[in-house]
């Protein structure tokens, strides 16, 4: 009679993949149980909780049963913090989408979940993107371009997640771009978003790793994120394979060799504790997507 999902944490862009590009996370996630109700209900419990809107029309995972046109009573166990950039209000909506089409067998395919998901992103945003649900249903790293959504496997690598005590507002991080970037800047981009995709076919961390870095998104937004540079060497110095902003921030991910992430996750949350700045670590892996636990 009911459906519980767990969806993780997820990390858009990945250094030059800007909107675009996502990976899955294996933690933190939210698990959220879905059931047949009268009414459609929300009820929110965990991280972050007071924060987050229980009006169903307000809340991502709300629109998303709106949109399939279903009476649930949705229960949110959130385990990622809101603005955290770990796509904190992706993950209800993509495993509220994910539950539904199970509990009432719908049929629809992940690719089409992916679009469902998204529209209850906009609750949160404002504007319809698919750059954190993607990674979230179907895992891996993906690829979102206009109505064209795909993932790869990737090579197995650990990834450590550092959430500083910073508060980033994605609108503002958005603001904070140029609406036209120089012939130079557009080339560097796409070689290291192209750089990204050839290390995940190849299965080689390096190269994705070389990839993060040196990016539009870094090059306008570390300076929302105290000591940035210092937390990024620190993990290079210990064998990361690069760092990357997660979404717009404030989270840092250090793609790493599995060994060597907890060395590199002190180092980081050290170099910040540095600048005064308090922060959490999370030690993980590439997530899977969605799964009905
Ligand atoms: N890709 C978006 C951004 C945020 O960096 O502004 C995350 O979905």
């Amino acid at each position: 009679d009911h459906v519980r999902v767990k969806a993780s944490a997820t990390s858009a862009n990945l250094g030059a993949g800007f909107d675009v590009l996502g990976i899955a996370l294996e933690d933190p996630y939210d698990i959220i149980e879905v059931r047949p109700a009268k009414e459609l209900t929300i009820k929110v419990e965990g991280r972050g909780a007071a924060s987050i809107p229980q009006e169903p029309e307000k809340n991502t995972a709300g629109v998303v049963a709106l949109e399939m046109g279903k009476n649930v009573s949705i229960k949110i166990k959130s385990g990622i913090r809101p603005g955290s950039g770990l796509g904190s209000s992706a993950a209800p909506a993509a495993g509220t989408a994910v539950a539904i089409n199970e509990l009432f067998s719908m049929g629809y395919t992940k690719e089409e979940l992916v679009w469902i998901a998204a529209k209850g992103e906009k609750a949160a945003a404002g504007s319809i993107h698919a750059d954190n649900v993607a990674p979230c249903i179907l895992g891996g790293i993906t690829v979102v371009c206009g109505n064209y959504v795909n993932s790869i496997d990737v090579p197995e690598m650990g990834i450590v997640a550092i959430l500083p005590d910073i508060i980033v507002s994605t609108k503002v991080a958005r603001e904070v771009l140029p609406k036209t970037v120089p012939l130079e800047e557009m080339i560097n981009n796409i070689g290291k978003a192209s750089m990204l995709m050839l290390g995940a076919g190849k299965k080689d961390p390096h190269i994705i790793g070389r990839s993060l870095m040196e990016t539009f998104n870094e090059k306008y937004r570390s300076r929302f994120i105290k000591g940035y540079s210092d937390v990024k060497d620190a993990a290079m110095e210990l064998g990361a394979y690069g760092v990357a902003i997660s979404g717009s921030g404030p989270t840092m991910i250090a793609l790493s060799p599995v060994e060597k992430c907890s060395s590199i996750a002190d180092a980081m949350r050290k170099k910040f504790t540095l600048h005064g700045v308090d922060s959490e670590a999370y030690i993980t892996c590439t997530g899977k997507g969605v799964q009905i636990i």
